[in-house]
């Protein structure tokens, strides 16, 4: 499971998150506001509305008192369907309504000043000393369509700045944050073959301590790995030359000695200093691969490289190499030198610790899959696992000194490419394989 958390992912949550959580506050406490200043806004409107009818209600009234005594209620015709009102005197009886003034829609006794009913906002007042009673109400359902609209007008353009606020904090993380993905995809491109220093130029100031930790601890490998391949490479060069001289005045005392027992102990010694080398070749392989440089600018065919190597080992062996080639060039970046060095260390190994009588199959397809597959004895799983690592050898009898493969992976590694190293080889019960693809990805190629 990837534990790690991308920045920018919870940057842009929490952000987008905060923000909206705040618009939507700041939406509730407008909308609450506007709410109260309506409230009082309405009320305000319908105290005033009252007062208005108030002059005109009374009026009517006195006139009634003087003229004919009218015994039925009477109704005025109301144009604002959203007001209605009733005039009462002091005993509760309704002196004068309007239309559709419903009792229902009133207190079952007047209430001075604003009261609520169960649909309609109700102001009442009153006027001749106390005599009469007017009651206004007005439509709660009026109230609330109103409300509705003034929110909607409130909640309009957040609804257009909210996705452009988000799209906007998405914009800047990814602009801030644009260095420090190169910085990260500069470090991932690093291999063991460049250590120089990572750019980190207009990096944020936050990132810039990690960065200097970074350059200077790639310093710090590369001056360490550099001196211990220049040991490597120099001890092993300093020892090429004295080496061959010894070996040369060996040889040379041999031929001209008679006793045989004599003879037998400088062959031993003879054997000694071709073993040391070899060894002290390999060693210097080694500091080649690990050096880098496995990959090259151009493009090389790498069967003839293959069949030229295949024919210096078959004149040694006849009859036990077979070789398989595809009939269209194999084109790769891989080095030819470093090639060549991989391809005699896996074919060297299955000739040295195979089935002596058996056939080696060394095969390259046209896609690029190099096979190395030898018979013999099964190679214990927990060998398996580091035979690429320096010096380590599992049950051979062979003479060796346990760097073939580190060479051969060293090469892999810089190049980018996978080694598998299998036992039995596929589709056998036995033997030993070695299979990697000579055509490294585009991708160690940057
Ligand atoms: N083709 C093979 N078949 C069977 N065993 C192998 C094969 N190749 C490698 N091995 C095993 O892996 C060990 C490590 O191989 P490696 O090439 O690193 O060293 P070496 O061949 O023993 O010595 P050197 O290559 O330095 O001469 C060998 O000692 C051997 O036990
Ligand atoms: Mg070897």
């Amino acid at each position: 499971m990837n534990n790690t958390r991308s920045l920018k992912r919870n940057l842009g949550i929490g952000l987008t998150l905060g923000v909206s959580i705040l618009w939507l506050l700041s939406a509730i406490a407008s909308g609450l506001v506007v709410q109260k200043e309506m409230k009082e806004a309405f009320d305000k409107a319908l105290k005033r509305s009252t007062q208005h009818i108030l002059p005109l209600i009374t009026a009517d009234i006195q006139k009634r008192a003087l003229g004919v005594n009218n015994s039925h209620i009477p109704i005025l015709q109301n144009n604002d369907k959203y007001l209605r009102y009733r005039v009462l005197d002091r005993h509760g009886h309704i002196l004068l309504r309007s239309k559709d003034a419903d009792p229902q829609l009133f207190n079952r006794s007047p209430l001075l000043g604003f009261s609520d009913t169960a649909t309609h906002r109700v102001y009442t007042t009153t006027a001749l000393n106390h005599r009469v009673f007017i009651e206004v109400a007005e439509s709660l359902a009026y109230r609330d369509e109103d409300l509705k609209e003034a929110i909607v007008a409130l909640l309009f353009p957040l609804l257009i700045l909210a996705p452009i606020s988000f799209l906007g904090i998405l914009l800047i993380i990814r602009l801030s944050l644009r260095k420090v993905t190169d910085f990260q995809h500069a470090i991932e491109k690093r291999g063991a073959g460049d250590l120089s220093p990572v750019g980190t130029y207009r990096l944020p100031a936050e990132f810039s301590p990690i960065a200097i930790a970074v350059n200077r601890l790639l310093e710090r490998l590369r001056r360490t790995l550099d001196a211990e391949r220049s040991f490597t490479a120099n001890s092993a060069h300093e020892l090429r030359t004295p080496l061959a001289t010894a070996l040369a005045k060996v040889q040379r005392v041999k031929a001209v000695i008679d006793d045989v027992q004599l003879k037998q102990q400088i062959s031993d010694v003879e054997a000694s200093l071709h073993s040391l080398s070899k060894q002290s070749e390999k060693l210097l392989e080694l500091a080649k691969a690990e050096g880098g440089g496995a990959l090259s600018e151009q493009p090389h065919d790498l069967i003839p490289i293959l069949a030229m190597i295949a024919g210096d080992f078959s004149r040694q062996t006849p009859d036990r190499l077979h070789l398989i080639l595809p009939n269209r060039a194999v084109s790769s970046h891989l080095d030819p030198d470093a090639f060549a060095i991989l391809v005699r260390n896996l074919i060297e190994n299955a000739l040295k610790h195979g089935q002596a009588d058996q056939p080696i199959e060394v095969s390259l397809s046209h896609d690029g899959t190099l096979r190395v597959v030898n018979d013999g004895h099964l190679v214990p799983p927990q060998d398996m696992a580091r035979l690429r690592n320096r010096f380590v050898r599992s049950n051979t009898t062979a003479a060796g000194s346990g760097l073939g493969l580190a060479i051969v992976d060293a090469i892999a590694t810089g190049a980018g490419i996978s080694l598998h190293l299998r036992s039995p080889a596929t589709g056998r019960k036995r033997g030993f394989e070695a299979e990697l693809n000579v055509k490294p990805s585009t991708n160690s190629m940057t």
